[in-house]
């Protein structure tokens, strides 16, 4: 056993007992675990966790998937750590149908526009879904599809309030609870290579580290949560939309999209190419565009990639 699955089966001893005794053996171990942010509590030689962890489970997360959604997943890693999921999962050989990575950590976390994704031990999820698309119909909307069936997938498991900010964002209260980077590669072998990357705070509760207003399910719902449950949740409803991504009914997803819009006539910054400049959110389009209203302008402007920040909120009109 190298040092890595030897500090993997020590946390997982850790989460089955709950606490552990400080040897001269466990001692290096266990400070590699503290460093990944594992809270842990110390007295007299012994180390206890912080909260209840339930580690992630293949076992679990797909005993909570429909059999023939399972079936279609080819290939499912679950890692102790690694620098980033999405990274990782694209370097791997693309089969035909889906491919599962999830991470209890990730060192180099990766967000949208090149930011870091603050991916602490055990606390969230990390996960990354790869597929290959032939035809490349609707494949414009899989940030947005993604993000709409996080909120469903929230949604059964009782959490209401989920709202997205265009394009991929998800906030609860305010804040984001969530992230979604898509990336896509294409050979004319293949068609589109796609990898979806899901980050979303389940049991953090402090973290200096992250420079935006952010939740998590804990805080925001005032208990703990086994992530297999989520993630089973959020496998099963992102697959069956994938699945279906021809048959995007476009009305249905426009309105879908009106009843979780975050940023819905709220004075937005828009920020693009290192320029700046304010506008009113309106909605999106069903070719998935952020439409804006430019000051002093009647007509609606479509926006296909920008970086956008909320300035001040409107009544809902
Ligand atoms: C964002 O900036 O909002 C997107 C964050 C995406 C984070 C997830 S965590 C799993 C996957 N692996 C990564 O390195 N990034 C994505």
């Amino acid at each position: 056993m190298n040092n890595i699955d030897e500090e993997y089966e020590l946390f997982k001893s850790l989460c089955n007992l709950n606490c552990i005794e400080l040897t001269d053996t466990n001692k290096f171990l266990l400070d590699c675990i503290k460093q990944k942010g594992l809270k842990l509590k110390h007295s007299n030689g012994t180390f206890c966790l912080d909260y209840k962890i339930i580690p992630l489970s293949e076992k679990a997360i797909r005993a909570g998937i429909n059999s023939l959604l399972n079936e279609s997943i080819n290939n499912f890693d679950i890692l102790y750590e690694t620098s980033s999921t999405n990274k990782i999962i694209a370097g791997k050989q693309l089969t035909e149908e889906y491919s599962v990575l999830l991470t209890e950590f990730q060192n180099k976390g990766q967000g949208r526009r090149n930011r870091q994704w603050v991916s602490p031990l055990a606390d969230n999820i990390y996960l990354s879904i790869r597929f290959n698309l032939v035809e490349p119909d609707n494949i414009h909307l899989i940030p947005l599809l993604t993000a709409l069936s996080i909120c469903s997938a929230l949604n059964n498991l009782g959490i209401d309030g989920c709202l997205i900010k265009w394009p991929n964002d998800i906030y609860l209260s305010g804040k984001k609870l969530a992230g979604i980077l898509v990336e896509s590669y294409y050979n004319k072998a293949n068609g589109f290579d796609l990898v979806v990357g899901i980050g979303l705070n389940v049991n953090m509760q402090f973290n200096d580290n992250i420079d935006q207003v952010w939740t998590s399910l804990r805080i925001s719902q005032n208990k703990l949560f086994d992530r297999n449950i989520i993630i089973s949740e959020i496998i099963s409803e992102t697959l069956q939309v994938y699945n279906k991504l021809s048959e995007v009914d476009l009305v249905t997803f426009v309105q879908d999209w009106n009843s979780h819009d975050y940023l819905y006539n709220s004075d937005i910054i828009i920020t693009n190419d290192e320029k700046s400049y304010t506008a009113v959110a309106r909605g999106i389009s069903s070719d998935g565009a952020l439409q804006i209203l430019e000051s002093g302008s009647k007509t609606l402007k479509k926006i296909y990639s920008a970086d956008v920040s909320v300035k001040t909120k409107h009544s809902k009109v």
